[in-house]
């Protein structure tokens, strides 16, 4: 018996990896948190499964949950939204899971902040305005952020922010912020992105609370800066015709010749 822990993606039932499919296809047992996790994801569920929402349960029943499969011998497959890697409470399953030796393996899933990029068309690192893109939230009722990771302090260098939890404080994120990129800043909002429901508002630092009005949907992402939108951008040296690399050597004295 093994748990199989699966990034279900951001809502749209076909992002979600091949893999995915198939071991939620295979388990009887499937265990899935609350409402980021689609019907269309479950629906590949095999008839007759077990389906579980977790969002009413504590770790401890989650536990008995899996627990309760493994001394039946069927294996199950753990669904979360997005991708597993980032605030998906897995490592607390895990750590669980390694103390009572139940097997379990991980697979991948596309986060949330890359389709809100993808909704948006954006390429959010361009050459010569940002290369670095800082996935963070702000505190919440149940977690509180580390001393060292202020949206302040990443405003600080300049790199693309993708804000998750934490479009209830969008005004607090503004002010935060405004002073670091400046209110002529590109800013998004991408709320659900990929379900049929996908909302996406562009704007500035500055218009940005405004433009929104009265959206009380949560589940968003604020995505704030200069790739946002960007036009005026320097193209990859990678492509540029005389750059001369391994797969296209350039010049008469090419650096890697033995790929000519
Ligand atoms: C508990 S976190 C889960 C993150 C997830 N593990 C991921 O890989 O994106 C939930 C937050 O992710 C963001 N989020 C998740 N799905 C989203 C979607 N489809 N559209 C926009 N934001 C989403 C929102 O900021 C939401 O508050």
């Amino acid at each position: 018996m093994t748990v199989h822990f699966i990034g279900a993606g951001p809502g749209a039932p076909d992002l979600l990896t091949l893999r995915g499919r198939d071991l939620i296809a295979a388990c009887p047992v499937c265990l899935y948190a609350g409402s980021l996790v689609s019907e269309g994801v479950l629906a590949h569920c095999p008839p007759g499964a077990r389906i579980v929402n977790t969002a009413p349960l504590s770790l401890d029943g989650i536990i008995a949950e899996i627990a309760a499969a493994h001394a039946e011998g069927m294996d199950v497959a753990r669904l979360h939204s997005g991708d597993l890697s980032i605030w998906s409470a897995m490592g607390e399953q895990l750590r669980r899971l390694r103390a009572l030796g139940i097997p379990f393996t991980v697979t991948p899933g596309v986060p949330s902040f890359s389709a809100a990029a993808a909704a948006l068309e954006a390429e959010l690192t361009l050459p010569g305005l940002a290369q670095s893109v800082v996935l963070t939230r702000t505190p919440g009722r149940a977690s509180a952020m580390p001393e060292g990771e202020k949206l302040a302090a990443f405003a600080a260098t300049g790199a693309v922010l993708a804000i998750h939890l934490s479009i209830h404080l969008l005004d607090k994120v503004i002010a935060e912020l405004a002073p670091h990129y400046g209110e002529n800043c590109p800013a998004a909002i991408v709320w659900r992105a990929s379900w049929p429901d996908q909302r996406i508002v562009r704007a500035t630092l500055a218009t940005l609370d405004a433009a929104i009005g009265s959206e009380m949907e949560r589940t968003a992402l604020i995505l704030v800066g200069k790739t946002l939108g960007a036009a005026d951008f320097d193209e990859s040296r990678l492509y540029a015709a005389d750059y001369d690399r391994r797969y296209r050597p350039v010049g008469a004295e090419p650096r890697f010749p033995e790929a000519s």
